[in-house]
């Protein structure tokens, strides 16, 4: 049977891992929880609404500089690695448990398999760039969800690149009666709202930018009302969070808002997969299908108002992107075994 270990620590991981999950059953699975998200805000419910088993291993890494969790996570995977053995090691995204993993397989002589390759802001002021740089970089399957990743790993002359579609997507599908059934719009007593997303760190640590960002969405606010989700990293003064959200609560939010706001990455797809406009406070993503699609667009904090007015008066039409069809899991599972079965041991 195939051995693969499957490294995750942030929220976004655990999404994409939920929705990997089934199709790889057929292969034995070791997961391991960093714990660089542990408390029941980031972690402990959303772990469980997500219906993802417990983990093997949780190495409670914890918050820290990049330094300390990359280290540490490294460190601590060693024993793990060299106990179970895996054929190879998968991780998904941009965050630092995808690159502590990778980085720990490579060491180690294992395969790393990344979920979510190729996708390039272009940005190198930004972590997680960095992060799919290397990640790619010691890869030997990559798994891609839309053509300009394709094309990124093309031009650095990556092989074992395969477009396969979007795993948030099977996540979404494979939720969706749950995320239906969800009361979180009754519960918060919502009508006529906006989403707001934000936690990064070019975004929220800063005084200036924060408060440009706080004015423009308390300008919004008088007009529909702000549903924030509250991220730790983020002190807002003005503006209430509430405490999120299960995975099933916070995609209702998402489906049924008359617009997200975010400076997230996968809010940026989950909206375009569920028809909800985005506009994401950054100046570059790594998703460029979502701009291509019409339905996101990038914004600046003083720009925020203007674009906000101009996105209530649009009308999209939302077209998903090829193969984002709710089977990219299944894809990758078959594409994993094909590798395994013709690679000599
Ligand atoms: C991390 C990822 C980012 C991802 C995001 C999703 C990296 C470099 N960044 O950013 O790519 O989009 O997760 O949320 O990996 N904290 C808590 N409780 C927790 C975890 C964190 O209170 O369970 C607080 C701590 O003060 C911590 C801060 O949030 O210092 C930031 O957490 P961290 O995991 O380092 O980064 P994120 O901003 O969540």
């Amino acid at each position: 049977m195939l051995k693969i270990m499957c490294i995750v620590g942030v929220r976004p991981n655990f999404v994409k891992l939920a929705g990997l999950i089934d199709a790889l059953s057929d292969m034995k699975l070791f997961i391991v929880h960093t714990g660089q998200h542990y408390d029941h805000v980031l972690d402990g419910e959303f772990w469980h609404d997500l219906q993802l088993p417990d983990a093997d291993a949780n190495l409670r890494v914890g918050s820290g500089s990049h330094i300390y969790q990359l280290t540490q996570t490294i460190s601590q995977l060693e024993p793990f690695i060299g106990d179970f053995k895996p054929d190879g090691i998968l991780v998904v995204g941009d965050a630092n448990p995808s690159l502590a993993g990778a980085l720990a397989a490579n060491k180690m002589g294992v395969d790393v398999i990344h979920v979510e390759a190729g996708l390039r802001s272009f940005d190198n002021s930004m972590p997680e760039e960095i992060n799919r740089k290397l990640v790619d970089g010691v890869s030997s399957l990559l798994f891609v969800t839309e053509q300009s990743g394709m094309n990124n790993l093309k031009n650095g002359c990556w092989g074992g690149a395969h477009l396969v579609g979007n795993v948030m997507v099977d996540t979404l599908r494979k939720n969706k009666d749950r995320i239906d059934k969800s009361d979180i719009i009754e519960r918060l007593d919502l009508d006529d709202y906006v989403l707001c997303t934000l936690h990064r760190p070019s975004n929220v640590d800063g005084e200036r930018r924060r408060t440009q960002i706080e004015d423009a969405l308390l300008r919004i606010k008088r007009e529909h009302q702000i549903v924030m989700p509250q991220h730790p990293r983020t002190k807002l003064k003005y503006l209430k969070t509430f405490q999120p959200a299960k995975y099933t609560d916070f995609i209702k939010l998402l489906a049924c808002a008359k617009m997200v706001i975010t400076d997230s990455g996968g809010v940026q797809e989950e909206a375009l997969a569920l028809e909800t406009p985005c506009l994401t406070l950054r100046d570059s993503t790594e998703r460029p299908i979502t701009l291509e699609r019409g339905c996101n667009r990038l914004v600046e904090p003083d720009g925020l108002y203007t674009a906000f007015r101009e996105t209530l008066g649009t009308k999209f039409k939302f077209e998903l992107p090829a193969l984002w069809d709710g089977h990219a899991s299944e894809r990758i599972a078959k594409i994993i075994k094909v590798y395994y079965g013709d690679k000599p041991k």
